[in-house]
């Protein structure tokens, strides 16, 4: 019989309940016995694994966080660290694991299935959308929807105001999350780590906006931008237009929160359902992603290692609407 785990690791990503519930479902659909392993490879560890069942996963589709909680475990990152882990999975005879996370949580999911020849499909499941071979990552929709409700509501005070808003967004080291929810929101300026911050460009663009006495704007940046984030952005701009009025707002974790959309819960679904097709079809060591509109799987060495590019139409884009 196969018997297969799912775990959620790194930060959680609204979605990734719905995709537990698509691998456990469809694992049991197949005559699979399913287990769950708590707060990622520590649970591994841990010896935290229970069975699960199709009721297990009752009434969690619309529930942000994630119901097996989720952990960054330092120990797996030792060779000792995972053949504790793997002694966990063994004496149950698990063979096969599928892991709902980023890039960490892949780095990992690589190690176990190349040193301990355990076979394993990666879900990406994060906000920051960084991973190479899919257009989605679960969470990400959410996320940036989540960021558009807040800077829609910063745009109302800023429009009272007169003021001038730098909004801080997440995404690590990607700009995904200001890029959407920039776009989206109409800001003035978006600063990504994909695009080179010219700083000098932003200020004339400022000052230009202000002879045409256009006083509310709106800069979203992401927090992996080369100057630091919003902060850092702000003490340059209040140095060099001190009579501009500045105000900081950096939106955290709340981005990471919330009942998921209907396009994550979707995505999680397929993307849950494909990972146990895939064990079946006897594919290891790669990430079910979603390639225009198709399913698209990639070998997890190159998920995390390539970089997505962002296209310059995005950017010229930027430029063009907040004119
Ligand atoms: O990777 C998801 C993410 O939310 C990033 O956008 C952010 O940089 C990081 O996790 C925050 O991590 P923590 O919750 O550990 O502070």
């Amino acid at each position: 019989m196969t018997k297969v785990a799912v775990l959620t690791s790194g930060g959680d990503s609204p979605g990734m309940n719905a995709a537990i519930r698509a691998v456990v479902r469809t694992g049991i659909y197949y005559g699979m016995e399913m287990f769950g392993i708590m707060r990622g490879y520590n649970g591994m560890l841990e010896d935290d694994i229970f069975p699960m069942n199709s009721r297990s996963v009752a009434n969690i589709i619309q529930r942000g966080g994630t119901i097996l909680k989720t952990a960054r475990s330092k120990e797996f990152f030792t060779y000792e660290g995972r053949q504790k882990a793997v002694a966990n999975l063994e004496k149950r005879g698990i063979n096969g694991v599928v892991v709902i996370g980023g890039d960490g949580s892949f780095t990992g999911a690589l190690k176990l299935s190349t040193e301990f020849n355990i076979p394993c499909i990666g879900l990406p499941g994060t906000i920051d959308k960084d991973l190479y071979g899919t257009d989605f990552t679960i969470g990400f929709d959410t996320a940036v929807n989540t960021a558009v409700e807040a800077i829609d509501k910063i745009r109302d005070t800023a429009d009272a105001h007169d003021r001038l808003f730098i909004v801080e967004v997440m995404g690590r080291h990607a700009g995904y999350i200001a890029l959407h929810s920039g776009i989206s929101t109409g800001a003035e300026n978006i600063l990504i780590p994909e695009a080179e911050t010219n700083i000098e460009e932003v200020i004339a663009s400022l000052s230009e906006k202000e002879k045409r006495k256009k006083l509310v704007n709106l800069i979203v940046v992401a927090e992996g931008d080369e100057f630091g984030g919003a902060n850092q952005i702000a003490k340059i701009v209040k140095e060099r237009l001190p009579h501009l009025d500045t105000r900081v707002s950096i939106l955290g974790h709340i981005q990471r929160g919330g009942s998921p959309s209907a396009m994550d819960r979707l995505i999680a679904s397929r993307m849950g359902y494909h990972a146990i097709e895939s064990l079946m079809e006897g594919r290891h060591n790669v990430m079910v992603g979603v390639l225009n509109n198709e399913i698209a799987y990639t070998p997890l060495e190159i998920a995390i290692r390539e970089k997505q590019s962002i296209s310059s139409d995005w950017l010229r884009i930027v430029k063009i609407l907040a004119s």
